[in-house]
């Protein structure tokens, strides 16, 4: 055996890897802040900003807070959020989900004042303004189908009215998108776009979220209408009937651990796709941070990467702000 002898026969994949040129040159997907939309809470009643514990850098916002954050946000260059409300009081129809004067349809209305060009969508859903904690009406101890559809799209419509562009359920009832689309049409909301929750797992990485947003279901668990973890080709299925009532958009829920179904409902339908990195993802990520672990920064670029190389076009995360920072940081 001469081991001066090179082998011609095999590949040399580390000639386009050589400097940073090249690699920048051939790189296949790329994260920018504008694929990025940031999750807000706003409070009923709060002034000022509270922070989440197991979320640092994530806080509940009164309407005074939220809009210096929407100003930073802008500043920032992240083209818009999704809008979660904390409302003062809970009632068995979950009125103040679809009040005027709702704590979401207020923070909708100063936003587009102060900022007409800033990306607003809603999350619709029952759970945070109810005793019950479901998503849907709750009757007999099970959650009724078709009689929480008016509620959902009652809130749909009260989002629309205030201004909102994209408004997004995430409760998980059948025949959802189909109610809201008929009802915004119905009221003169042609153009306001539906992103649906179409493929939402129930899942323990809402753990933190559900903390903030005063939403653990009293009884029982979400399991009679979100997706069970272990099921790929169902996420087809709902991706389908989503786009065939009229879902502009499409969401896959949670992010990290669904990459594979994320690619699947891509090659699946052609409407745009958004994946949702939630809570306890990011908590993960904080708290080994903090603890001097990982390298944060690396670590959020590689997992937003991973989202567009699954196949989303854009993505909810709660490291938007940290993200855009960096970009604008490295001059963009
Ligand atoms: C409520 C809702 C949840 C999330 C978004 N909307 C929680 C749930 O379904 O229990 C999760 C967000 C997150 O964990 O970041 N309908």
């Amino acid at each position: 055996m001469n081991d001066s002898v090179t082998p011609r026969d095999f590949a040399r994949h580390r000639r386009l890897r050589r400097t940073s040129a090249l690699r920048s040159l051939i790189r296949e997907f790329e994260v920018s802040a504008s694929d990025l939309v940031i999750p807000l809470f706003v409070q009923e009643d709060l002034n000022g900003k509270e922070e989440i514990a197991a979320m640092p850098g994530v806080y509940h916002y009164g309407l005074d807070e939220l809009r210096r954050e929407v100003d930073e946000l802008v500043q920032l260059g992240v083209p818009g959020t999704i809008l979660f409300g904390i409302p003062a009081d809970k009632d068995d129809l979950s009125s103040s989900a679809y009040r005027a004067d709702g704590v979401v349809q207020q923070a909708i209305r100063q936003i587009k004042a102060d900022h007409p060009d800033f990306l607003v969508m809603t999350d619709v859903c029952l759970c945070q303004y109810n005793p019950s904690g479901h998503c849907g009406v709750v009757r007999d101890g099970v959650i009724v189908n078709d009689e929480s559809l008016r509620y959902i799209a009652e809130t749909a419509l009260s989002h629309a009215a205030a201004g909102a562009d994209v408004v997004a359920p995430s409760d998980m009832m059948d025949g959802r998108v189909a109610a809201i689309r008929a009802t915004l049409d119905e009221n003169g909301f042609q153009d306001v776009a539906l992103l649906s929750y179409a493929v939402k797992y129930a899942s323990a990485f809402y753990g933190p979220f559900r903390e903030a947003a005063h939403s653990a279901p009293a009884f029982g668990d979400r399991r009679t209408y979100q997706m069970d973890p272990a099921n790929a080709r169902e996420a087809l299925r709902e991706a389908a009937s989503d786009v065939a009532e009229g879902a502009d958009m499409l969401m896959v829920k949670p992010a990290l651990s669904y990459l594979d179904v994320t690619y699947r409902v891509r090659q699946s339908v052609n409407v745009p796709i958004a994946t949702y990195n939630v809570s306890a993802e990011y908590s993960m990520v904080k708290a080994a941070a903090r603890n001097g672990w990982v390298d944060e920064r690396s670590m959020v670029m590689e997992m937003m990467t991973s989202f567009k190389r699954a196949g989303a076009d854009f993505i909810i995360t709660y490291h938007a702000k940290d993200v855009a920072r960096w970009q604008a940081e490295m001059g963009r």
